[in-house]
């Protein structure tokens, strides 16, 4: 391969690639053709929307080298989907979900050589949508900008899949109901990195933020959707203010068709998880990763002898099989680039 990295030891940090893809909307003209461009900084006005009120949305998604050497994408439409519903919600027009996986494929192709080894690692892939025409007063910019640019990724956790350390979060919420918590608002993870900042010092993965209503449902990690598993029950907190997981959805599709488990999507209590077999999240980034050990106010659960259990080992196998195009994909899950 043509690029100089250390494939061997990837972790979840910027290796910036060969080029980005650059499209920009004017007023009444919609989205222009969009350009290829060396990966760099791009130039706005310092009153642009996106810096002074956060009108600002991203994705991910992975590009995997299959063992036989074809590049494959997780449902890349389903990210496209998710950024033009956040888009509405942030007053931005939509880019074309269509055209999003076009930029995403075309943007892989010219980064190929950053597709790490099969078995290293992936490409992570990083949409971004930014209002970033000049406003003064709160308003939806005159000009967006959509960006797609990708990054050699390892594991999101130090521990991979390994059972990592998870705590309850007291002090600080996440989302709040009617807010947006259900849209990938870049806000809404600089919310997290206050807290993140305090449990990490304390040696967890990352903490599991609870409801702002009652301060007793799960919502989920700040950068993933929480599952804990009861029996052949596979639980997960239901859809409102937290992110719809598209490895979620993929995970409970998995769960029922395949393992047969029942799937809830509820109000999954502390205690509900407190007293499950075992417990998870999901996300594009953290695949799927084990929670080895909960806390909450001090009170320590340690699920399976601290081992990864049955459930979580075989939805992990089933899901990364599949997005290695090693196992049958009867949903239509994986898109070749080529
Ligand atoms: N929840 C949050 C807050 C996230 O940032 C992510 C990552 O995208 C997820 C959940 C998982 O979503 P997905 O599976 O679509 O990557
Ligand atoms: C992802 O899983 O793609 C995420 O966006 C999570 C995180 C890197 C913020």
């Amino acid at each position: 391969m043509g690029v100089d990295i250390d494939w061997d030891n990837l972790g979840f940090a910027l290796i910036p690639a060969k080029e980005m893809y650059v499209s920009i909307t004017q007023p009444g003209a919609g989205w222009d053709a969009g350009v290829f461009r060396p990966f760099g900084p791009i130039s706005i006005s310092p009153a642009a929307a996106v810096l002074n009120y956060g009108q600002g949305l991203f994705e991910g998604l992975k590009c995997q080298r299959a063992r036989d050497g074809r590049l494959l994408l997780f449902r890349p439409l389903d990210n496209g989907r998710r950024l033009a519903e956040g888009a509405r919600r942030m007053c931005m027009p939509e880019f074309p979900p269509e055209r999003f996986v076009a930029a995403v494929r075309e943007t892989v192709r010219r980064n190929a050589d950053y597709v790490p080894p099969y078995g290293k690692g992936s490409l992570y892939i990083r949409p971004c949508q930014w209002g970033t025409g000049a406003v003064l007063g709160v308003q939806p910019a005159p000009e967006c900008t959509f960006v797609v640019y990708v990054s050699p990724v390892g594991p999101y956790f130090k521990t991979g899949f390994r059972p990592g350390r998870f705590i309850f979060m007291r002090e600080y919420h996440r989302a709040a109901p009617k807010g947006m918590g259900n849209v990938k608002a870049i806000g809404n993870y600089a919310a997290t990195l206050y807290p993140a900042k305090l449990i990490k010092a304390q040696g967890f993965n990352d903490c599991i933020y609870l409801d702002a209503r009652q301060d007793q449902y799960i919502e989920e990690v700040g950068s993933a959707n929480f599952f804990c598993v009861k029996g052949r029950t596979l639980l997960t907190p239901a859809l409102g203010s937290i992110l719809p997981g598209i490895t979620r959805q993929s995970v409970m599709t998995l769960a029922r068709e395949v393992l047969g488990l029942e799937v809830r999507e509820m109000n999954v209590s502390v205690e509900d998880a407190l007293h499950a077999d075992e417990a998870f999240c999901t996300g594009t980034a953290t695949v799927i990763s084990p929670i080895g050990t909960l806390v909450l106010d001090g009170r320590e659960v340690v699920f399976q002898r601290g081992e990864v259990g049955p459930v979580t080992r075989k939805l992990y196998d089933l899901l990364t099989r599949i997005q290695l195009g090693e196992e049958e994909d009867s949903w239509g899950w994986t898109m070749s680039v080529e």
